[in-house]
C-alpha cells in the first residue's frame, strides 16, 4: 500500500479559532478527518503529524524514506518563510513532496511572498482553505502512480 506522509507546520493546531476570516473555521481534526475520508477512498495509507518544532519536522522529513512513505504532503505554515533547515530536509528526501498553504501568501503581507520551500516541491497548492490539502493529495497520488 502507498504511503503518504502529511505534515502541519507551527499553529495549524490552533485552526478553527486561529484568526478564522484567513484560515476558515474547520479545525486541524475535521481537515485531517477530510483527508483520511478521501486516502482510504484511494486505498493509500496517511500518517499525519502536526509540530511547532523546526527540529521534530526536519527529523520526520527526514526519516520519511527509511518509514516506508512515498510521498510528503506538507504545510510548513510559517517556516515556509525563513526554514533554510525545512527545505534542505526536503531536497535531501528523495521523496515527492507537495508544498500547500490554506491562504494564498502572495496576496497577504509582504514577508509572507517568500516561499523557501517551493523551489524544493514538486508544486505548490494554495489559496483554496482546507480544499488545498484534498487537491494536494490528489496530486500526489497521480504523481506516485505515474512514477
Ligand atoms: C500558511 C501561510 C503562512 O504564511 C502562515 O505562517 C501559516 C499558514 C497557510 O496555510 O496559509 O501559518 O502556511
Amino acid at each position: 500500500m502507498r504511503r503518504i506522509l502529511v505534515i502541519h507546520g507551527p499553529n495549524l493546531d490552533l485552526l478553527g479559532t486561529r484568526e478564522p476570516a484567513i484560515y476558515g473555521h474547520l479545525t486541524l481534526a475535521s481537515i485531517n478527518q477530510i483527508l483520511k475520508v478521501q486516502a482510504k477512498k484511494d486505498k493509500v495509507a496517511l500518517v499525519i503529524r502536526q509540530s511547532n518544532h523546526e527540529g521534530r519536522i526536519v527529523d520526520l522529513i527526514g526519516r520519511a524514506r527509511k518509514n516506508k512513505f512515498q510521498g510528503i504532503l506538507i504545510n510548513p505554515a510559517a517556516y515556509t518563510h525563513t526554514s533554510v533547515a525545512v527545505r534542505d530536509a526536503i531536497a535531501a528526501c528523495g521523496l515527492i513532496v507537495i508544498e500547500v498553504h490554506l491562504s494564498n501568501i502572495y496576496s497577504r503581507e509582504e514577508f509572507r511572498h517568500k516561499s523557501l520551500i517551493s523551489p524544493v516541491a514538486k508544486g505548490t497548492i494554495m489559496g483554496f482553505g482546507a480544499k488545498s490539502y484534498t487537491l494536494g493529495l490528489a496530486a500526489i497520488l497521480d504523481l506516485i502512480e505515474a512514477k
